[in-house]
């Protein structure tokens, strides 16, 4: 049975191109990966008076990345920094202490941005907090993708058969990783 992968985006955007990417992700590697997006939209920020009975979006966001095999975040970059929806997610995810969510998990990364350094910083920002959470946090290949609406067909598929090569590449590496 293909394993479960929890996807987080670290974008609300209608038409984001990260969420863009996660969609194709999801539908390139459906023969041996399972990837489902994880809501994000209704995530307050966090309060750490809340963390001993969060709300109800949070328990599902949880839900979802404790029942994953592994959790694949697929970020932009704002301000050469980690969007803080994302952060929000992760810090939720995190705590009560001794309760993380994210503590042995495998993950990766990834992002694509317009930007010549296609998220490079936002993925270096978020990579050592990962860490530091214990998540088991895959290395190569690195997806630092720049490209805008021109990156993905009419059918929301990665429109270029050298880019859908690469990215089955990075999904057949993960799925290893998953072990
Ligand atoms: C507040 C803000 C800050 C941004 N800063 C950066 C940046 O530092 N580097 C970059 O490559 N793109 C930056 N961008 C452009 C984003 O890469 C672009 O808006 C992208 O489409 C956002 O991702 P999304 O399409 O998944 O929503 C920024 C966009 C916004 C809204």
């Amino acid at each position: 049975m293909a394993r479960k992968v929890a996807v987080f985006v670290g974008s609300l955007r209608k038409d984001s191109f990260n969420r863009k990417l996660a969609l194709a992700l999801a539908d390139l590697g459906k023969d041996f990966l399972d990837l489902s997006l994880t809501p994000l939209e209704g995530i307050p920020l966090f309060n750490q008076d809340l963390e001993s009975d969060p709300p109800q979006a949070v328990l599902d966001m949880r839900r979802a990345a404790a029942e994953a095999d592994g959790v694949l975040f697929v970020t932009p970059e704002y301000n050469r920094g980690l969007p803080a929806v994302l952060k929000n997610a992760v810090d939720w995810g995190s705590r009560p202490a001794g309760q993380s969510v994210w503590a042995g998990k495998a993950g990766a990364t990834a992002g694509i941005s317009p930007g010549a350094i296609g998220t490079a910083v936002a993925q270096s920002q978020l990579r050592p907090i990962l860490v530091m959470l214990g998540m088991r946090l895959m290395g190569q290949p690195e997806v630092y993708i720049t490209g805008g609406p021109g990156y993905f067909d009419l059918a929301g598929g990665v429109a270029d058969g050298g880019n859908r090569v690469f990215l089955l590449g990075f999904l057949r590496n993960f799925a290893a990783w998953l072990g």
